[in-house]
């Protein structure tokens, strides 16, 4: 493996039950839900792009068809918008796949984890290095929070976790990252632990999901049993990196809204649309005169 190589390839889990979003979930993926205009896939597909990245490898599972015509072209629509002459609209719509961003699709048959959804696109990526977006977690940051990260790999030459403080008594949400401080943003990893409790928690940074990996963590997430919710974990996988490479965690500048959460997908939905070119003036006096 390279570590001067360009991160060129990015696999998306969304194969995801999405229990928390029930009944919206029941038959469509959670990543399709959108904010404002647009579906949470599209967001992480385009911060992905934005970092540099061209190849995009879904992890999908059952009802995941939608993302896979999201992101496919649709003549009728096309031939329709065009003939109407809806240049804007067309332009809208053929910017969702640009034309040097490759698609591809892995099956999960079982949701057995994330760690078994990142490994299960093991076979696509190879030997290089690559990035993991969760699309449930949204985003908004300047640069996007994975080209911060690209540009921390491109220092480090190791693997690199996007972490942010939470509150202690959310450790059991997060994978929990402990170690030494390189500098205000950057911690060299010595303890990752998933959802522990606050008292055995080794911080109060958690895991968004955000992550540059090295090939190694395939072997590494291979090896491990079930872990915490008897699922696959990931976070046993970069535990097992840990011992053999550096990884860093890093603290992004920007926002993240848990869009898994109905909370969180609300909060997204009020501030993006706030601050929406269009929508964000009259949203904002709608907002005003709403009594609460
Ligand atoms: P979550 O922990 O949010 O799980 O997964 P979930 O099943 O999607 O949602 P809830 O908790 O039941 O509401 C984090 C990410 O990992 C993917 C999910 O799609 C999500 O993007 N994932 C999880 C898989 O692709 N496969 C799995 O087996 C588990």
């Amino acid at each position: 493996m390279s570590t001067s190589m360009p991160i060129k390839k990015a696999i998306f889990p969304v194969a995801g039950l999405g229990t928390r979003f029930l009944p919206a979930t029941k038959a469509q993926p959670k990543e399709m839900l959108p904010v404002v205009d647009k579906p949470l896939i599209q967001y992480a597909v385009e911060e992905a792009y934005a970092a540099g990245v061209r190849e995009m490898i879904f992890v999908t599972g059952r009802h995941k068809r939608p993302i896979e015509d999201h992101f496919d072209l649709t003549y009728e629509l096309e031939m329709a918008l065009e003939q109407a002459g809806k240049e804007e609209l067309l332009a809208v719509v053929r910017s969702v796949k640009p034309e040097d961003m490759e698609c591809v699709y892995v099956r999960q048959a079982q949701a057995l984890g994330l760690g078994h959804a990142v490994l299960c696109g093991q076979r696509l990526v190879g030997q290089e290095p690559f990035a993991v977006l969760l699309a449930d977690d949204l985003m908004v940051g300047q640069p996007p929070v994975l080209a911060q990260m690209v540009e921390q790999f491109h220092e480090w030459r190791a693997s690199i976790l996007a972490v942010q403080e939470v509150p202690s008594e959310h450790t059991r949400r997060y994978g929990i990252v402990g170690g030494a401080a390189v500098h205000d943003r950057l911690v060299e990893v010595q303890r990752i632990v998933e959802k522990p409790a606050p008292q055995d928690a080794p911080s109060n940074l958690g895991v968004a999901g955000r992550y540059i990996l090295t090939p190694g963590v395939f072997d590494e997430i291979a090896r491990q049993p079930r872990g915490v919710g008897g699922e696959i974990q990931l976070t046993d996988g970069i535990a097992g990196l840990l011992r053999r490479e550096k990884v860093f965690a890093y603290r992004y500048e920007g926002k993240r809204y848990d869009c898994g959460s109905k909370e969180g997908f609300l909060q997204a939905n009020v501030e993006l649309a706030l601050q929406h070119p269009t929508l964000g003036t009259g949203f904002r006096d709608y907002l005003a005169q709403i009594k609460l």
